[in-house]
């Protein structure tokens, strides 16, 4: 089975992901909505909010860990792969591997929660491989809250985007990474914003893809079964009417959340 975990709904942007593109895998979702955000907190408490994400899907039965969560991705994989012996998928390389591939100018923002920006992970694997590039980041604490509350398409929404984008502009960027996996429901937002030229990557769908290749190479990994009896599980650690909303918006589908 395939575990994913997120510090709430957002990581439903990678489930859906993951469901559209292997659509015969069995799969586990942990949304920690009663600790939510994990971007303002410490990495100690991100780590250890993590470990025992991690361990809840794994005694479920999970086979396999995607962190669905940028921030816990950015300063709580090295953890993970010391504590559990099981292929820990994060969603940070693969969106920053994407973004090298599509840059032309070599002039690449990230936006994100203050903890992913912090950890600096971004910049690091980019100039790690192409020195030469030039990495802007950008901390957008206010988004998550918005998207929570389902203020997608608010004026008020607008106006915190434009002010959060407007430095990326300035330094004229070709491609940002949308850094936090609740940003992909403000995606038409921020592209009409930054512009058409700028090419948006997706962390939740990178992460996705790369699971998807990972188990071409390794089909054992996870065990799949009949896509018309393929369960999928949604657990939260809080129940609330945001979270149905956003879910359902999300899924485009009404969602059954299971409180733990
Ligand atoms: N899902 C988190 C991320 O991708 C954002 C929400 C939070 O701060 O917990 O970074």
């Amino acid at each position: 089975m395939i575990g994913i975990f997120d510090s709430g709904i957002g990581g439903m942007t990678v489930a859906r992901a993951v469901e559209q593109l292997l659509p015969g895998y069995p799969l586990i979702y942990f949304g920690d909505i009663a600790r939510t955000p994990y971007g303002t907190k410490s990495p100690e408490t991100i780590i250890d909010y993590s470990l025992r994400n991690t361990d809840f899907l794994l005694k479920k039965g999970a086979s396999l860990i995607i962190i669905a969560c940028n921030t816990a991705s950015s300063v709580a994989t090295d953890r993970l792969r010391q504590e559990f012996q099981v292929p820990i998928i994060e969603v940070v390389t693969p969106a920053a591997e994407k973004a090298i591939t599509r840059t032309k100018t070599g002039r690449i923002g990230i936006i994100g929660t203050r903890a992913t920006v912090k950890s600096d992970i971004y910049n690091r694997i980019i100039t790690g491989r192409h020195p030469e590039f030039k990495v802007f980041s950008q901390a957008c604490p206010l988004l998550v809250p918005l998207v929570e509350e389902g203020w997608i398409n608010k004026r008020e929404t607008k106006m915190i985007i434009r002010r959060y984008l407007h430095p990326l502009q300035t330094n004229q960027i070709d491609t940002l990474v949308l850094g936090c996996t609740h940003y992909p429901l403000l995606k038409e937002l921020i592209q009409a914003r930054i512009g058409r030229h700028v090419h948006l990557i997706d962390s939740s769908v990178e992460a996705a893809r790369y699971l998807q290749k990972l188990l071409q190479e390794q089909p054992d990994l996870v065990q799949k079964s009949d896509e018309q009896s393929v369960e999928h599980t949604y657990y939260v650690s809080d129940l609330t009417d945001s979270a149905q909303h956003v879910a359902a918006e999300i899924f485009g589908r009404p969602m059954e959340l299971h409180h733990v």
